[in-house]
């Protein structure tokens, strides 16, 4: 962290003494004013639920700017990184910070795939859900389980252990995730084929059976591999602060990345897409297009609750870069698999454009997120609606991982513990029951 030259001076109108705070500058970005102080100095707490105004951490992983719309791995514009590299060369390059070269690829795509297996076992630890779990209540159990298998890289402190895990968990979420797929449906599970790519021998661990030969399908795989490479990492957001402050705590990396799948479940995280799906569904079954108008009129309404899903972010305040390269490849696909008149898709299109040219959206700056186009790419590649956000907790994965690394190598590291403003009652005595 670079110090400025700028200081903030704190003011109080109470006449208590002021106080000067530094402010740090990033490489980019807005600068950040350090308050680790405050509270020793002026015995007060700042005050932001949400963490509207307040950076956890530095990082160099990953940076959006969400009024131009980018987003960067460690510096490279991910328009780039979707044409150019695979997942795997994005994952080198979020764990370790440099896209690999020749050789460095090799190895890594050996490395990975020595480790697609899970243990044995896993499949009677699955046989303990009910057939119809949601998939990510699987997911949630079989990733903390993990810590339960693979004793010999537990220790977040040790750097090799971190190393070792984070392979694992590259390799082995595709597996957990078709696992959790075929033991919904009934149909045994498919062993790892390591000749091929990671995202191919995800395809065929989902659609291959026993029966019959399976060949990957190209416009498929690279549809599926593109959806990982842009979900991969998003600095800072919900699930990824869940994965820090949960690894703050020293737990092992199984564990914390088990809570990150917990917290990516939620509607306004990685449930987006499965929310936007399932909501497209629903139009589609009241009327489909003739019936957009109502349901804006619906979302437009405060006291219906009912929000446009896989519309607004956070931070990407003009437009999320990732669904740009989402919608293009959402046309792709449906191209090649003939697709194009497929009524959830018009819908969806015709949806997109009613809402991007009504006053309501266009004043709070809400645009078409990623989860609105792979909501409906996985759909029509036949992975099912209730999948999609254990396949975004794949893909995440890698960027949770490098960021819980991150933060334990980094020597200003220190258990997460936020502080509040308390409102409840003061002290008072416990009654006799007859009395309360
Ligand atoms: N539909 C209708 N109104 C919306 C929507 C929406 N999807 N999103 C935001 N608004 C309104 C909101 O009601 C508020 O209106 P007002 O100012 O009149 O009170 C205004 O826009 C600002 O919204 P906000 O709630 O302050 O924005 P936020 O930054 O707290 O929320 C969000 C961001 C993503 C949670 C929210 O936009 C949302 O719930 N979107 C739908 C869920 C979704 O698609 N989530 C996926 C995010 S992308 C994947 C990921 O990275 O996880």
């Amino acid at each position: 962290m670079t110090p400025s030259d700028v200081k903030a001076t704190l003011a109080f109108s109470d006449g208590s003494p002021s106080m000067d705070l530094p402010i740090y500058k990033g490489s980019v970005g807005p600068d950040v004013i350090d308050i680790r102080k405050l509270y020793a100095q002026t015995g007060k707490f700042t005050y932001d639920p949400g963490f509207l105004s307040t950076a956890s951490c530095n990082s160099s992983i990953t940076y959006i700017d969400g009024d131009k719309g980018e987003l960067l791995y460690r510096g490279y514009p991910i328009e780039q990184l979707a044409q150019h590299c695979d997942f795997l060369d994005t994952c080198h390059l979020l764990l370790y910070g440099e896209l690999p070269n020749a050789q460095q690829q090799k190895d890594f795509h050996k490395l990975v795939t020595n480790h697609t297996m899970v243990n044995e076992q896993m499949q009677f630890f699955l046989r303990g859900f009910r057939r119809d779990a949601h998939p990510m209540a699987v997911m949630t159990g079989l990733v903390g389980g993990l810590s339960a298998f693979y004793h010999d890289s537990t220790d977040i402190n040790n750097p090799q252990h971190r190393e070792i895990s984070a392979i694992r968990l590259i390799a082995k979420m595709p597996t957990l995730v078709a696992m959790a797929y075929k033991y919904a449906l009934g149909q045994p599970y498919m062993y790892p084929r390591n000749e091929l790519s990671y995202t191919a021998n995800f395809t065929h661990m989902m659609f291959a059976t026993p029966c019959e030969k399976y060949e990957p399908n190209d416009v498929v795989v690279r549809a599926l591999d593109r959806i990982f490479i842009l979900h991969a990492d998003h600095e800072q957001n919900a699930s990824t602060s869940t994965v820090r402050l949960c690894g703050s705590s020293g737990t092992n990396p199984f564990a914390a990345i088990a809570a990150g799948v917990a917290c990516l479940w939620g509607p306004a995280h990685g449930g987006a897409n499965e929310a936007a799906l399932n909501m497209l569904e629903d139009i589609q079954k009241a009327g489909g297009v003739e019936k957009i108008g109502e349901f804006i009129k619906q979302v437009k309404d405060k006291n219906s609750g009912i929000k446009l899903m896989g519309f607004g972010h956070r931070v990407y305040k003009n437009y999320d870069p990732r669904a740009k390269l989402m919608r293009e490849t959402c046309h792709e696909v449906l191209e090649a698999l003939g697709l194009e008149n497929d009524p959830l898709f018009k819908l969806a299109m015709a949806l997109e454009k009613i809402a991007l040219e009504d006053e309501y959206f266009v004043a709070r700056k809400l645009y078409p997120n990623v989860d609105f186009y792979s909501g409906i790419v996985q759909r029509a590649i036949g992975i099912p609606v209730s999948l999609f956000t254990a396949i975004f907790a794949l893909a995440r994965t890698v960027g949770w991982i490098a960021q819980l690394n991150e933060m334990i190598a980094d020597p200003e590291y220190k258990i997460g513990r936020p502080r509040q403003l308390f409102v409840g009652a003061t002290a008072r005595d416990v009654k006799p029951i007859g009395q309360r």
